[in-house]
């Protein structure tokens, strides 16, 4: 749905003035229930998302199910080995078609259509009779698929080209920082999910600086990589941006070979070290309101007590996350805090990305 004008009033030259000095976009963005409806418009229909692990969709006939903002998605991995995606709608009446797991073809649990696994409609029962009824315009809705190094990303427009259109470079870049795309190198391990009682970009601001690390992450993330002055660097490229860590100097126990990752924009960070890596994604649940995914894989080979501690680290660190950003949500509705600001340079990359939604607002639109 596109929308006439912008909810809220919002003024545009306002908007530009906050966000030139640094601040965020406005508070009602964050706590009013037309904002959530317009950015899952404006933001997420027409983006590509992380979606689940390539490893999930190896094998001919297997499935994974979710949601990227308004649209409920199904990849399936081909008898060709393509690997396809679709609206988990009927084309009958709309019910779900497909859970995770595993099929030879795809059927409706409401009256019994039966579709290939290329989305294709093959029998529809007793409709068979029904002449109107024209199964080759009746296939499953596609949605676009792509993949970088180890996970499957989704975009729900059809059309959406390739996640390298969206995301210029993104394969050199990823092998430039040394992030390893062979699929063999890590197996799923777990998965690490929480609903958070905060909007998506209060937890995506966050995910995307490390100013806060020495401070609140001392115990868990900060202990492990260097995250004081001089140590890291965000780069940021269209779209995206990258970030690494060394190792911190006094790490006791856990010290991994450097931190690599690449933050996709709305919301998707993917972290690779050694033993571990992470293929994460913020999903908007409402104004006040997302849930924070992160699937862990172990590499292939590492010792799986390390792998255990490491997990720990990481979950330790993404409750230390949420703390922070239901605080601040809270706050936020109090109606007193008018701006946040975002220091220049040290929260640049959070800039970056207030930047990036705040045209996908005026985009929307225009
Ligand atoms: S809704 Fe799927 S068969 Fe009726
Ligand atoms: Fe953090």
């Amino acid at each position: 749905m596109t929308w006439s004008e912008l909810p809220g009033g919002l003024d545009l030259d306002d908007v530009e003035a906050r966000l030139a000095a640094g601040r965020n976009l406005p508070t009602q963005t964050y706590v009013r229930p037309e904002f959530h409806e317009f950015e899952l418009d404006a933001v997420f229909t027409d983006c590509w998302q992380y979606f689940t692990p390539i490893h999930r969709v190896s094998e001919p006939g297997s499935v994974a199910t979710g949601m990227v903002g308004r649209t409920p998605i199904v990849v399936v991995r081909g008898d060709d080995g393509e690997l396809r995606g679709f609206v988990n709608a009927c084309r009958h009446r709309g019910y779900r078609v497909a859970n995770d797991g595993h099929c030879a073809r795809i059927q409706c649990g409401y009256h019994g259509w039966i579709y290939g696994l290329d989305g294709s409609l093959r029998r529809t029962g007793k409709a068979e009779s029904d002449l109107s009824i024209v199964k080759d315009d009746l296939g499953l809705l596609p949605v676009s698929v792509d993949t970088f190094a180890q996970g499957v990303f989704v975009n729900p427009t059809p059309d959406a080209g390739t996640l390298a259109d969206a995301f210029p470079g993104i394969h050199e870049v990823g092998a430039e920082i040394g992030i390893d795309a062979d699929p063999e190198r890590y197996t799923p391990f777990t998965t690490y999910r929480v609903e958070q009682a905060s909007n998506w970009k209060l937890w995506y601001d966050n995910g995307t600086e490390c100013y806060h690390c020495p401070t609140v992450h001392k115990d868990s993330f900060g202990a492990a990589y260097d995250t004081t002055d001089g140590e890291l660097f965000f780069s940021t490229r269209e779209g995206y941006s990258s970030s690494h860590f060394d190792p911190a100097p006094n790490a006791d126990g856990l010290v991994g070979s450097g931190y690599r990752s690449i933050q996709f924009f709305p919301g998707t960070q993917f972290i690779q070290q050694d033993d571990i890596m992470i293929m994460a994604r913020v999903i908007p649940l409402g104004p006040d309101r997302c849930a924070f995914q992160a699937d862990y894989l172990a590499e292939r080979g590492s010792d799986p007590e390390r792998v255990e501690e490491w997990a720990k680290l990481w979950s330790q660190t993404y409750d230390e996350d949420g703390d922070i950003v239901e605080t601040i949500q809270q706050n936020l509705t109090s109606g007193r805090i008018d701006e946040l600001i975002y220091v220049d340079e040290i929260e640049d990359n959070s800039r970056f990305f207030h930047r990036l939604i705040w045209d996908r607002y005026r985009a929307h639109v225009a």
